[in-house]
């Protein structure tokens, strides 16, 4: 109802739309548009009323509601199932609990605040209400368990590509963080459910620093977390917009799945390759130092130690000064 109620409001623009035809377009009562009317108020939409011309929306608040960022949003499989939370422990332990109950390809999990935000290794993920897109995403691809990797790249470069629409330049270090300066706008948790042969699920959970000034993020984080405002010259960004390009670039690169295309992408943006790095590899959790030379067919990285070459398919990457 609240959709159809906005709907209309959108298609009139900036003419007003009497009570009276919405409750006869819709078939509800005019005591039931005003209840909506007041709901979609509390939500932060700003709605104007005059008793003699009804109803006109002035503008839409930076959320990340449904019915905000299905509107516009041109998708073939993300998003067209929708679950948003105004608070929520993590997005990606409730796409889980969905997933394991059927949730469909491309189901979208979205908070505005989490309360328990999960990184990698067990960390905590700083994830502040409306100050960010905290996000989770539910794919069923046909594919072998040792390629659910891939789609973490997949999602950095998604990001990255969203990035370029709003003239940001994006930075990926392998596997997928993104960095400005060095410190991290984003960070991406992907979990992987499955059997030998076959995938069930994967939940890609990815956390955007949108709208975080430096003095905002904790001490410990300072040196180095960033956010996109801070890459837009210290000037906010609208989240809700920011949110569908990613989408769109996420289902694109996701619907044409060529992974060749992908790669050369994320070469595109990485700032990795070339460069003296040190592994904490999480196969066998030595450390070592070596240069880092490429990527191979299934996203891992080929790090050149001392003459002799390794490859790591999972692990923790610091740059090292040249
Ligand atoms: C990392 O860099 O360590 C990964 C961070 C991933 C954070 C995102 S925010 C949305 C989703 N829900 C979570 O609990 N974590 C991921």
């Amino acid at each position: 109802m609240k959709k159809n109620i906005l709907d209309m409001l959108r298609a009139a623009g900036r003419n007003f739309t009497s009570g009276e035809a919405i409750a006869e377009k819709l078939n509800v009562s005019r005591a039931a548009v005003w209840k909506h009317i007041r709901a979609l108020r509390n939500n932060g939409y700003e709605i104007q009323s005059s008793e003699r011309l009804g109803y006109r929306l002035n503008s839409t608040p930076d959320l990340l509601l449904p019915e905000i960022i299905q509107h516009g949003l041109s998708a073939k499989i993300i998003g067209g199932a929708f679950v948003h939370k105004d608070s929520v422990d993590s997005t990606n332990r409730l796409a889980k609990k969905l997933a394991q109950n059927g949730a469909a390809d491309g189901t979208v999990v979205v908070a505005e605040e989490q309360t328990g935000g999960r990184g990698r290794l067990e960390r905590n993920f700083f994830s502040p209400r409306e100050k960010g897109i905290w996000f989770s995403l539910i794919l069923r691809p046909k594919c072998l368990p040792k390629d659910a990797p891939k789609f973490t790249l997949l999602a950095a470069v998604a990001v990255a590509k969203a990035m370029e629409r709003f003239s940001l330049r994006a930075g990926i270090k392998w596997p997928n963080d993104i960095l400005y300066d060095g410190r991290k706008l984003v960070g991406i948790l992907t979990e992987l459910s499955a059997e030998v042969s076959r995938v069930n699920y994967i939940v890609v959970g990815v956390g955007i620093n949108v709208n975080i000034a430096r003095k905002e993020f904790p001490a410990e984080l300072q040196k180095i977390a960033a956010s996109l405002s801070e890459v837009n010259g210290n000037k906010n960004l609208p989240r809700a917009d920011f949110f569908r390009a990613v989408l769109e670039e996420f289902d694109t690169l996701y619907a044409a799945n060529d992974f060749s295309e992908i790669f050369r992408l994320w070469r595109e943006f990485n700032v990795t390759l070339g460069k003296n790095i040190r592994v904490i590899s999480a196969e066998t959790g030595d450390t070592f130092n070596g240069v880092a030379l490429d990527i191979d067919a299934d996203g891992a990285l080929i790090v050149d130690v001392g003459g002799e070459r390794r490859t790591v398919y999972a692990g923790d990457v610091s740059i090292r000064a040249n």
